[in-house]
């Protein structure tokens, strides 16, 4: 499957048939895990952990054997770097069949933190189970994706602009609508999709709009995790440089630029 496949095909899974993974997975996993690299050149360090030995649930889940996780230090981006280099691991799960969940909220976190031994100055924001997905989701799962909307997405209208914040982006090329179509089926928190994008000649300005209520207590923005996603999903399809400069483009009230692909 090229990336494009794996995006559109990717969904959340809530529900797994209860086989753990087969050893020849799990060894390509943890070989894919060793260095998922991401523009901000900050290290990701993902880890395995088992859900017995630790005694690790979510309420949403279903039928998971493992976890996975990942550590960044507690440095300015940590939040989009690891939402991209989470993000390059749970597509290439799906490319071996291996279902994932994106988890920030519904989890007992501390449990989290003490199996994957987070130390003070590290953050571990989100975990995903990892398995295969059962034929058939639980009730509770086809109910949390309608709630949600899971399977439905922004029109790109509203996300991608040309110049400014006010004209639609009309993306001419395929290589550039497959980026933006990926970037539109990325997942987020909530399904909140608050990626928003400015094209200004060969530059792509990425911008946050917030959600109210986002910031966790603990100083880190769950939202950022979700703009990393998007710039993986970007990246992947467009390649370029990511940099950190802010055009001054005017934007809406809580809406934070975030950084700048430029192609
Ligand atoms: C940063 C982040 C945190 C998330 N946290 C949770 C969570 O705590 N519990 C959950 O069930 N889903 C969680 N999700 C999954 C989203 O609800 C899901 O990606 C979204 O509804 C779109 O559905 P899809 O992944 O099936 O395309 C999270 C997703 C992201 C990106």
């Amino acid at each position: 499957m090229d990336m494009m496949e794996l995006v559109k095909t990717r969904r959340s899974v809530r529900t797994f048939d209860g086989r753990p993974l087969t050893d020849e997975d799990e060894n390509r996993l943890r070989a894919y895990m060793r260095d998922i690299p991401n523009p901000y050149g900050i290290p990701v360090r993902s880890l395995l952990l088992d859900a017995r030995e630790h005694g690790l649930s979510s309420p949403v889940i279903v039928g998971e054997s493992c976890y996975v996780t990942a550590k960044v230090d507690k440095v300015p981006h940590s939040e989009e770097a690891f939402g991209y280099s989470f993000e390059k691991l749970v597509l290439y799960a799906w490319s071996l069949g291996i279902g994932t969940t994106w988890i920030g909220g519904t989890m007992k976190r501390s449990l989290f933190e003490q199996a994957a031994e987070v130390q003070d100055g590290e953050w571990m924001f989100c975990v995903s189970p990892l398995g295969y997905p059962a034929e058939k989701m639980s009730a509770r799962e086809g109910l949390m994706r309608k709630a949600i909307k899971a399977d439905e997405r922004k029109d790109a209208r509203q996300l991608f602009y040309e110049g400014g914040f006010s004209v639609p982006l009309a993306a001419e090329d395929e290589m550039l609508r497959d980026a933006l179509e990926m970037v539109r089926w990325a997942p987020s928190a909530t399904n909140s999709q608050p990626w928003r994008v400015v094209r200004a000649g060969n530059d792509f300005h990425f911008y946050l709009a917030h959600t109210k209520g986002y910031t966790d207590k603990a100083g880190w923005d769950m939202q950022k995790i979700d703009m990393g996603i998007a710039l993986c999903h970007f990246m992947g399809a467009m390649g370029g440089k990511l940099v950190l400069s802010d055009p001054g483009i005017p934007s809406a009230e809580g809406t934070e630029y975030i950084a700048t692909v430029t192609v």
